[in-house]
């Protein structure tokens, strides 16, 4: 009991909690899209199973799996809130998209949702080497899946599409993200793994190559979903695609 009131008066201490209900509340009061409301909730959700993952990894004695978990919904709730940001920006309001339908396969929008998703099990496979529940190989092996995955994916966007802007910029900064997140990797694994294994305490060169890695790593999921939202709008499947038999046409 005493540990569920700490939770609770934590959750309203944090900057986090406090600034997430404000979003809330400010969003369901002033936003007439329904499904941005609900993402604004969905915002809040995230911050509450945070919480209460945060209370479990310390009841429990930090059991990798949980505190896995708690660094995806941490990541999660960053993605959501660069989405509403990127919807509630000038730029999403005013500019036309431009609908241009796209019949290559995999099409793009598969490609970023593929992306999204090899960074999640990245994310994961570094969260929980991080935590002592796995090895640190199946992390630093699967990053050359996500290195080709990427590369696919932004290649086909910059040189399809390099006249939307909106698709361009964000798979242009997916790509360069990517590159610096290989080259951190590196530098992470070698202060970490090869130079801190038998450190007494964290050192600081291990400290910085750690923590810019994990921030870059934020950096490069909320991109790559940012990169999805912007293909999904201005480059949708061909209708082909969607009635099948079907010659694509525009809608
Ligand atoms: C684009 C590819 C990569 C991505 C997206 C990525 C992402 C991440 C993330 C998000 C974490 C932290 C997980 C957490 O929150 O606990 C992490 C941890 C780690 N990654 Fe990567 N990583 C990538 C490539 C690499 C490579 C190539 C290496 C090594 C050669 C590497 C070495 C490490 C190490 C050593 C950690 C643990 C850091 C710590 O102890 O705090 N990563 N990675």
């Amino acid at each position: 009991m005493r540990h569920k009131r700490r939770a609770a008066k934590n959750f309203f201490k944090t900057p986090k909690g406090l600034l997430t209900i404000i979003l809330a509340v400010w969003t369901w009061r002033v936003e007439k899209r329904r499904w941005l409301r609900m993402l604004a909730l969905a915002a809040l959700g995230t911050v509450i199973a945070q919480g209460i993952l945060g209370g479990l990894t310390v009841l429990f004695f930090l059991p990798a799996p949980i505190s896995s978990a708690h660094a995806a919904v941490a990541q999660t709730f960053f993605c959501i809130a660069v989405c509403i940001a990127v919807f509630t920006g000038r730029r999403w309001m005013q500019e036309q998209p431009r609908t241009e339908f796209d019949t290559r396969r995999p099409t793009l929008f598969t490609l970023t949702l593929l992306s999204i998703f090899v960074l999640y099990v990245q994310l994961l496979l570094g969260a929980m080497f991080r935590h002592h529940g796995m090895s640190w190989w199946p992390h630093v092996v699967h990053a050359g899946v996500v290195a080709v995955v990427l590369a696919w994916t932004a290649i086909r966007a910059i040189s399809v599409y390099s006249e939307v802007e909106a698709i361009k910029r964000p798979a242009i900064m997916m790509l360069g993200l990517m590159v610096a997140q290989l080259c951190l990797g590196f530098l992470a694994f070698i202060t970490r793994v090869m130079w801190g294994k038998d450190a007494a305490q964290p050192e600081l060169p291990m400290v910085v190559a750690t923590v810019v890695h994990v921030a870059v790593g934020a950096l490069l999921l909320a991109t790559t979903v940012v990169l999805a939202i912007q293909v999904w709008r201005h480059v949708p499947v061909a209708f082909e695609e969607r009635v099948p038999g079907q010659n694509p046409v525009a809608a």
